[in-house]
């Protein structure tokens, strides 16, 4: 274990500008994948946020170094390395917020269900080890593929006896980075002003943004608007033919990864009005997981919103992506069940 000390705050409740109503008090955040692609820059970036004060990284080998490294970072939060699945009880124990981007990513020709066969292993030990030491932490669900490793998650922590549906996420974040910075690209609107929902799922045409619902409204043509959510579906696929190879998205996913976990801590102090996308226990529609807004709280989830007035083609859209849903829904829990 190194561990290594950086507190410019002592306070165990600091007081933030910004918000009347928060209060920042101690919160720890385990990032498990810490050495990967996405876990570096999500270390790097979760050192940078205030609301942590103590930073866990864990990974299976090279943590000592990324936790020296990240340490070093003249923020709040005390950060410690942890490598190894002996120390992963200590990563976890006391923990506010896991966040998982463990696991293999895909090269070109894969889609992200090809990864099942070994991340949803991983998941499950990962899980596993989450339901003994620290069962009531937030669990942001980063590996691939989405659609099943929450389902997988959610049947681990039933059989501990320690599921909560408020407290576990599906990071679909950076679909909506994606569909606002492609909007905004289209509709000439400054990229900071935009809000698009997506729901669904994280995979393909499981992905369905919701640009009937983008602000500031654009009134795009119909052809556009069905080429941004090809786009918007197609944007993993994008990076990862880019990466000819090497890896999927890391950057941009550790920025939407940052930007959930910073909601989920905003929502646990009682911050008003956090409000994100996120694949969660549903029953939005028929299916028992399902993408939509969810306002956070100091529980997790508070309320799955509804998916709102949605156009003809979002409609066919939405019908369209049942079946694939369904079908990766059932894989997971399938697997979690029978292994
Ligand atoms: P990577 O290979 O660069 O890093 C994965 C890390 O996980 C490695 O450091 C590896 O040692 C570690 N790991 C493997 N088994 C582990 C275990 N049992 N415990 C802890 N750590 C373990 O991959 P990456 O690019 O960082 O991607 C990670 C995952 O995130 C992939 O499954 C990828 O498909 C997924 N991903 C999801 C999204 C999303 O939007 N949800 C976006 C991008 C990538
Ligand atoms: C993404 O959307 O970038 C991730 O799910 C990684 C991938 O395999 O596309």
């Amino acid at each position: 274990m190194f561990r290594s000390v950086a507190r410019s705050a002592a306070g165990k409740h600091l007081l933030r500008r910004g918000y009347a109503t928060e209060s920042v008090p101690d919160r720890k955040v385990a990032v498990l994948g810490a050495a990967g692609g996405i876990g570096q820059p999500l270390a790097l970036l979760m050192k940078l946020n205030p609301r942590v004060s103590r930073l866990a990284l864990y990974d299976i080998a090279n943590t000592p170094g990324v936790a020296a490294d990240v340490s070093h970072i003249n923020t709040r939060s005390e950060v410690t390395g942890y490598v190894g699945e002996e120390q992963l009880g200590q990563a976890l124990e006391g923990c506010d917020v896991v966040i998982i981007p463990a696991g293999v990513p895909r090269k070109p020709g894969m889609t992200r269900d090809d990864l099942f066969n070994i991340n949803a292993g991983i998941v499950k030990g990962l899980c596993s080890a989450i339901a003994k030491y620290c069962p009531n932490a937030l669990v942001n669900m980063i590996s691939n593929p989405v659609n099943s490793t929450v389902p997988i998650a959610a049947e681990v922590f039933k059989k501990a006896g320690t599921y909560d549906e408020r407290k576990l996420f599906g990071v679909t974040t950076l679909d909506v980075v994606r569909a606002k910075t492609f909007y905004a690209g289209k509709a000439k609107v400054n990229v900071t002003d935009v809000n698009v929902p997506v729901v669904g799922g994280h995979a393909g045409v499981t992905i369905l943004p919701l640009f009937s619902q983008a602000t500031p409204k654009a009134n795009l043509p119909e052809d556009e608007i069905k080429a941004l959510t090809k786009r918007t579906q197609d944007g993993g696929t994008e990076v990862v033919e880019a990466k000819a190879g090497k890896g999927s998205a890391t950057l941009s996913m550790a920025y939407a990864g940052a930007i959930f976990a910073d909601a989920c801590l905003k929502g646990l102090n009682g911050v008003p009005d956090v409000v994100e996308c996120s694949f969660v226990q549903s029953t939005v529609t028929e299916l028992p997981f399902f993408a939509s807004k969810v306002r956070l709280g100091k529980n997790g989830v508070e309320e799955v919103l509804g998916l709102g007035p949605l156009s003809e083609y979002e409609k066919e859209g939405l019908e369209i992506l049942k079946p694939e849903l369904k079908a990766s829904i059932e894989k997971g829990i399938k697997f979690a069940n029978q292994s």
